[in-house]
């Protein structure tokens, strides 16, 4: 299916049919029993220079979603094809060399940063393990990185610890930038950081996108912070992207019940119009036994028969809108 409308030269990363199961085990032989569907067959396309958010309840899928682009995790199904290549199969040199091109920063920099090496190192890290530069240049190149992330070269002397919950957050994205990468996964990037700060890093991220042409699938479970930073956003629901559309789309004429349901329960501070809040009734079932049909059927104001028995396929609704639900069918 066609998602994004433009020549292949533009597109950065693709997804097709991608899913990811975890195996559940049990018994005393520890056999395989079940699956959990993390992530159940979904497709779409990042075009270069285009940040994707990503967005939908805890449990979704989302950072799993984001792990596979990452090929933190081997897809259980489904191909992934990254600038024209398929690296849905890569691994070892081939990979490692394939990776300086997509880095990811996560919601905790204090855990992802060794606590132990001080900013420069940190910094210079990725530069020295792949052989990029003298000493000299590295030294310089941390330093220049600092600076393009808004902190001063000095930094590099001093230790994770003794900064801000967004400066570390600064030193992990100068960290993710050494490599020249052409995609940033951004997972929860600004989800513990107070909303001062999350405007800061916002701002820094859509700076470092424009200076450096830079692509991001921005996972968040923060339909406002999404809005703030995304082209397209996609909409996850139990594994599945139920709705999938240029963001003034998708955030002034939601499809999809359930993008509906989750904006109306999002507050909207500078807007003068209330949504009606649709209440969701029950919990988002479980992915090792997602519901028959479309998922999202058992808690759907508007379920209708067929939506019990058959699976809705994400399909064009209008110029740059997908959705998958039988009420456009
Ligand atoms: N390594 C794993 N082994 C087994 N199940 C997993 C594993 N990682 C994730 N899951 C399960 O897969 C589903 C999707 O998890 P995921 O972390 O991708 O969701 P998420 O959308 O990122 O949620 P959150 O908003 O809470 O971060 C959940 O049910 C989760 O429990
Ligand atoms: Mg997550």
């Amino acid at each position: 299916m066609d998602t994004n409308r433009t020549a292949q030269s533009d597109v950065l990363l693709e997804l097709s049919g991608v899913k990811k199961y975890f195996p559940i085990t049990g018994g005393v032989f520890r056999r395989t029993i079940g699956a959990v569907k993390a992530v159940d067959d979904i497709s779409f396309t990042l075009r270069k220079g285009e940040t994707l958010g990503l967005v939908g309840e805890s449990g979704c899928g989302k950072s799993t979603t984001g792990r596979v682009i990452m090929k933190i995790l081997d897809p259980t199904a489904g191909t992934i094809r990254f600038d024209g290549h398929d690296i849905t199969k890569l691994s070892g040199r081939a990979l490692r060399e394939m990776r300086q091109d997509f880095q990811m920063v996560f919601q905790d920099p204090y855990s992802s940063l060794n606590p132990r090496m001080s900013v420069g190192t940190l910094v210079a890290e990725p530069l020295i393990v792949n052989k990029k530069g003298t000493r000299e240049q590295i030294r310089d190149e941390v330093e220049r990185l600092l600076q393009v992330v808004g902190l001063s070269p000095e930094a590099r002397l001093r230790f994770p610890h003794e900064f801000s919950g967004g400066q570390r957050q600064r030193i992990a994205i100068a960290r993710a930038l050494a490599l020249k990468p052409k995609l940033i996964v951004a997972d929860e990037a600004v989800s513990a950081l107070d909303v001062s700060i999350q405007a800061q890093i916002l701002n820094l991220l859509a700076d470092l996108r424009k200076e450096f042409g830079l692509s991001y699938v921005f996972i968040s479970h923060n339909l406002a912070v999404v809005k703030h930073v995304s082209d397209r956003v996609g909409v996850m629901y139990l594994g599945r992207m139920v709705e999938l559309a240029d963001k003034a789309k998708l955030y002034n004429q939601p499809l999809h019940p359930y993008t509906q349901a989750l904006l109306s329960a999002a507050p909207e501070p500078k807007r003068n119009v209330t949504r009606d809040r649709i209440v969701l009734a029950g919990d988002v079932p479980s992915p090792a036994n997602p519901p028959s049909g479309c998922a999202f059927h058992t808690r759907c104001p508007k379920v209708m028969d067929v939506c019990k028995s058959q699976r809705p396929e994400l399909a064009a609704y209008g110029e740059g809108q997908f959705v998958a639900c039988h009420l456009y069918a």
